[in-house]
């Protein structure tokens, strides 16, 4: 095992009525700023929740944080925190707003000219609003991490700084009940390629992380079909198994000690910024094709994935390999995600274009090993073609 210092200190309230909790949980006599997306929490009941539970506190409200949050958006809310004296922000939404509140909490402090700075420049910060948030969409552990991924001009870059990792985080399953089935695919697939970032890379003995990481893949397996099913969809145990995964996935517990790789959101987030694909569309086209790539370097952690997480045992060492990764495809059609660049209408002529974008923005050596150079990148977009 690597070394390792852990700490995460975002306090989760996980489970049916939570919300209710914002009330102490939100310190007293706090000026907060309420941040939202483009309003499906005014149609499920999670803004009705929320106005509840802060009756005795001074809030105001932000909307219209968008999926893949921009800058521009972010900047806005700005006027009403220095307006309003705001000294603590509530995100309320998936990935996106929580994510955007973020760069928010930093930007309303940061003390330089320019707060895209603190992106594109990693200009230090040194005090951010504190911030909370209620998650409505398990997907990307933003809820319990320090990072967040903002977009400028088609540049979907990321920052992470624990001065904005919320304080806490309200998991309630039945708040997700009211997604629809391609944010619950797009969830599941974003905390099944979070899991892999950080186990599909090479054995380093660390045991714990390993088995936690091939439990939460099993459980995403198991349950995300669930979630998608007629009969089982309304099932707040299957939304709940998926919440608490999708958190564990990303909160720094299963990536301690071990190696990351991450070169399958690297250029996801190139295809998101230049296209405009969810997020996790990108993972479930990028990573089938990473592991084909990569397979040599991946060698001993693919037999192990095989073997742990999909109960492979016959048959030789690439046998058994080439049917992990046949069966991952599989498991990602089951969960209606496009596995190929032709499933969302991109082709050769557009793999130019992206990987000068992963050159511009300095993504030149990715992967564990630090040696997925342009070319490689290539290699792999091109092996997702077909
Ligand atoms: O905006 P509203 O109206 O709320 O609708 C949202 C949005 O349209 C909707 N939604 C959310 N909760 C809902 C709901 N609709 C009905 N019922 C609910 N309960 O879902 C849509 C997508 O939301 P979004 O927040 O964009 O999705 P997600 O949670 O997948 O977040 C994606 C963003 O997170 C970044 C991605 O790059 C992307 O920008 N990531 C952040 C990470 C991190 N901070 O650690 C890691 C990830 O790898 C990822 O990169
Ligand atoms: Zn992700």
């Amino acid at each position: 095992m690597l070394n390792f210092s852990f700490q995460n200190s975002t306090q989760i309230h996980f489970g049916e009525g939570q919300i209710a909790k914002l009330s102490r949980v939100i310190p007293q006599g706090a000026t907060v700023l309420v941040t939202y997306g483009g309003g499906s929490i005014k149609t499920n009941g999670v803004y009705d929740q929320v106005a509840a539970a802060l009756a005795d506190h001074t809030w105001y409200e932000f909307s219209g944080i968008e999926p893949n949050p921009t800058y521009d958006t972010l900047m806005q809310a700005q006027t009403v925190i220095h307006e309003r004296k705001v000294d603590f922000l509530l995100a309320v939404g998936g990935g996106s707003v929580i994510d955007g509140t973020k760069f928010i909490a930093a930007a309303a402090l940061f003390e330089g000219e320019d707060p895209w700075d603190i992106i594109a420049k990693r200009a230090p910060i040194t005090a951010a609003l504190p911030m909370g948030c209620v998650l409505t969409l398990p997907a990307t552990g933003s809820e319990s991490n320090p990072a967040a991924v903002v977009t400028r001009d088609g540049h979907k870059l990321p920052f992470r700084n624990e001065l904005v990792r919320p304080a806490f985080a309200v998991l309630d399953p039945a708040v997700t009940l009211s997604l629809s089935d391609r944010q619950i695919s797009n969830g599941v697939v974003d905390a099944f390629v979070h899991t892999i970032e950080q186990y599909l890379t090479y054995p380093v003995n660390a045991k714990v992380q390993d088995r936690f990481a091939e439990s939460l893949l099993q459980t995403l397996i198991e349950e995300g079909p669930k979630a998608l099913a007629d009969d089982t969809k309304q099932d707040l145990d299957v939304r709940g198994n998926i919440m608490w995964a999708a958190t564990l996935a990303l909160n720094g517990l299963i990536g301690a000690g071990v190696p990351q790789d991450w070169a399958t959101h690297m250029i996801g987030h190139e295809l998101t910024g230049e296209h405009g694909i969810d997020h996790a569309r990108t993972l479930s086209i990028v990573l089938p094709a990473v592991m084909k790539v990569r397979q040599s370097s991946k060698q001993e952690k693919l037999l192990q994935y095989a073997e742990r997480v999909w109960q492979l045992v016959e048959g030789d060492d690439d046998f058994r390999i080439q049917r992990a990764i046949q069966l991952t495809e599989q498991f990602f059609e089951t969960m209606q995600m496009p596995t190929r660049l032709r499933d969302v209408n991109l082709g050769e002529s557009d793999i130019d274009r992206l990987i000068n974008r992963l050159t511009q923005h300095g993504m030149v050596k990715l992967g564990e090993h630090g040696d997925i150079t342009p070319d490689i990148s290539r290699e792999i977009l091109t092996t997702a073609l077909a």
